[in-house]
């Protein structure tokens, strides 16, 4: 490839950099506030972190995908609760009602269309619309 094109490339090579998780959860303290730190294909991987319950919502258009990194959760769905702990995630479908809940902070990942509002179709004083981008 001609000289310039290579620059360009290596340029574009340097630019890329990875996400340390901890560093992100790091960056602050207040939950249920999701921070996104990459997005791909249309989609948006996301950190947060979780103490006490939040509110019961659904996503009429997204899957959303929940993978605990540090701590447990429990998902409740309506009929049936999914205890997480570390190193393990659990996908709730679109449509149906959850409502993520932790008894001690847990540092969880993320992985939604880009757009999907925490609270969904329930709105509240705890809706991120446009979470902040670390990444
Ligand atoms: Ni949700």
């Amino acid at each position: 490839m001609p000289r310039d094109d290579a620059e360009a490339a290596k340029t574009e090579l340097e630019a890329l950099n990875k996400v340390d998780l901890a560093a992100a959860l790091a960056t602050f303290d207040a939950p249920w506030e999701p921070r996104i730190v990459a997005a791909l294909n249309g989609q948006e991987v996301k950190v947060v972190k979780l103490r006490g319950a939040f509110v019961w919502h659904r996503h009429a258009d997204a899957d959303e995908l929940f993978l605990v990194l540090r701590g447990s959760m429990r998902m409740e769905l309506r009929g049936r609760t999914i205890a997480l702990g570390e190193g393990e995630m659990f996908v709730v479908p679109r449509g149906v009602e959850h409502r993520p809940v932790a008894d001690e902070e847990a540092h969880v990942l993320l992985f939604e269309p880009a757009g999907t509002v925490n609270t969904g179709d329930a709105g509240g004083p705890r809706t991120v619309a446009a979470p902040e981008r670390l990444a």
